[in-house]
């Protein structure tokens, strides 16, 4: 049974690690906060302080010396019955051991956090945890609560099948309460912003989604794009601006394409992550971070790091959660599905009537390779939903490169084979319709290129085409971008 705590009782702190450090830091930091927490160096002595009477909450590490934290968890769980307790369990992991977190969760615990230890954040999944079992709000610490969640609503635009999605989902469920920032990979246009969405909206927060493309900002501009400015605090500043931290407060920071932010950012950024806190340019006033980051590349950190082109200190901050999308070569089980929800999708747009995709169809869609991924394939159906004028989406109206394509030869393919939308010398299809295929290709293109801010690389990977191709018909069709 839940319990609620008076105003004035103290909650009852039990501490568990065999890092003595960890305990007299965490303890004194607590104490600041005004809680008080008694310590154990191992789970064997926090069983004797656990039968002189019970904890509201305890946070234990994982790995402990002797008994392990998952075996003190399970017996706290076999008091907590014998008592009609609710104790608030929750694990410290070490940095890279999220599998273990989410088996600690499944076997009871309330929630994790990872090493090392942030104050703010340890509060924070304290606060949430014993909200959600009823007990009163602890100090002042405000999190913004989301209401009336429906998965069936978070998901209806989130389309997967296969097991490997299946697993992220899952940890994504069980970790989405956390406060611990998170950083998504994965190729390009496989579905890290969507997915970030769908973390934002599970965390329950009440606050707005911000994303922040950091490719597409000089680096001049980034620092007030970020923190916002004062009025006057430079030439130009007639007004003051909120910056994205400010505007995601009580919601989620999505910072994509982390990799390239210049070094000088990256300083700035993990300050503002240590501290918790970041002023406007021109203002010496804090304003306290209350925004969840989540991270996105489609470039392995890890290298960036060995390069120093990005900073280890930050990038173990940003990753404390981390979640690799598969290539949609990888989960082939989703292409159908999606391929699917995106002739829906288009056919409503479109005005139009078409039932599925038949037999041939699919099985190009299901051994094509899709360097593009998930934002090719929506633009393959787009496009053969456009031309289709049966009442199924047949192989004629897929590229050609699907049609050509086998997973061994997609290796050797030359540039000049990728390219080759169906041409005036498709019969099937002049017999089917009579459209100026020039022009097809032209506004395919164009609506490419807008769909991704005229960003070729992105362009060309959503065409399943390569830049230089993309670049050749941007001339050839003059679609240079006037912005
Ligand atoms: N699971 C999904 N269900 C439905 N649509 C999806 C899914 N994943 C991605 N999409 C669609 O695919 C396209 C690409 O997704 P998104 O922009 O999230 O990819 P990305 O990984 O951020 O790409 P990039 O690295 O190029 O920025 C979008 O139009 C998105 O709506
Ligand atoms: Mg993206």
């Amino acid at each position: 049974m839940a319990e609620t705590i008076g105003k004035n009782r103290k909650l009852k702190l039990l501490l568990v690690d065999d890092e003595k450090n960890l305990l007299r830091v965490v303890s004194l930091n607590l104490a600041k906060r005004g809680f008080s927490a008694h310590t154990a160096v191992s789970a064997e002595e926090a069983l004797i302080f656990l039968s002189n009477g019970g904890y509201d909450v305890i946070i234990c590490d994982l790995r402990l010396g002797g008994m392990s934290g998952i075996e003190l968890l399970s017996k706290v769980k076999e008091d907590d019955k014998k008592r009609n307790k609710n104790t608030v369990f929750i694990v410290i992991t070490a940095f890279g051991t999220i599998k273990q977190a989410v088996e600690a969760i499944k076997l009871g615990a309330d929630d994790f956090i990872s090493k090392p230890v942030d104050i703010n954040s340890l509060v924070e999944t304290i606060d949430l945890a014993l909200r959600r079992k009823n007990y009163q709000k602890i100090d002042n610490f405000e999190i913004q609560n989301g209401s009336g969640l429906n998965e069936n609503n978070i998901f209806k635009d989130f389309i997967f099948k296969s097991s490997a999605m299946n697993e992220i989902l899952n940890e994504v469920k069980i970790t989405s309460k956390s406060p611990s920032n998170v950083l998504i990979t994965g190729e390009t246009g496989t579905g890290k912003e969507v997915l970030a969405k769908v973390i934002h909206i599970l965390s329950g927060r009440s606050g707005e989604f911000i994303p922040i493309n950091l490719s597409a900002i000089p680096e001049g501009l980034m620092e007030s794009e970020l923190f916002g400015f004062e009025k006057g605090a430079f030439t130009g500043a007639v007004s003051g601006k909120k910056g994205k931290f400010e505007t995601a407060n009580g919601g989620t920071l999505f910072l994509d394409e982390i990799a390239d932010m210049p070094l000088s950012m990256q300083v700035k950024l993990l300050r503002v992550i240590q501290d918790k806190e970041f002023s406007r340019i021109g203002s010496n006033d804090g304003i306290k971070l209350n925004a969840k980051i989540i991270s996105a590349t489609n470039i392995p950190l890890e290298n960036a790091v060995i390069e120093k082109k990005f900073r280890e200190d930050l990038f173990y901050r940003i990753n404390v959660l981390h979640f690799k999308i598969p290539p949609l070569r990888e989960r082939k089980d989703d292409i159908i599905p999606l391929a699917n929800f995106f002739v829906k999708k288009y056919c409503a747009i479109n005005k139009k009537n078409i039932g599925g995709i038949n037999d041939s169809a699919i099985n190009l869609l299901k051994n094509y390779t899709f360097p593009g991924n998930i934002r090719e394939l929506e633009n393959i159906i787009e496009r053969a939903v456009v031309v289709c004028t049966s009442d199924s989406i047949m192989p004629v109206h897929l590229p050609k490169t699907l049609t050509a394509e086998t997973e061994r030869d997609a290796k050797t393919k030359t540039e000049a084979e990728r390219f080759q939308y169906i041409d005036s010398d498709s019969e099937n299809l002049d017999n089917e319709i009579n459209i100026n295929l020039d022009g097809l290709e032209m506004e395919l293109i164009k609506n490419a290129l807008e769909k991704n801010n005229h960003n070729q690389t992105k362009t060309a990977a959503s065409l399943g085409i390569t830049r230089k191709r993309l670049i050749t018909k941007i001339k050839k069709y003059n679609l240079f971008s006037d912005k």
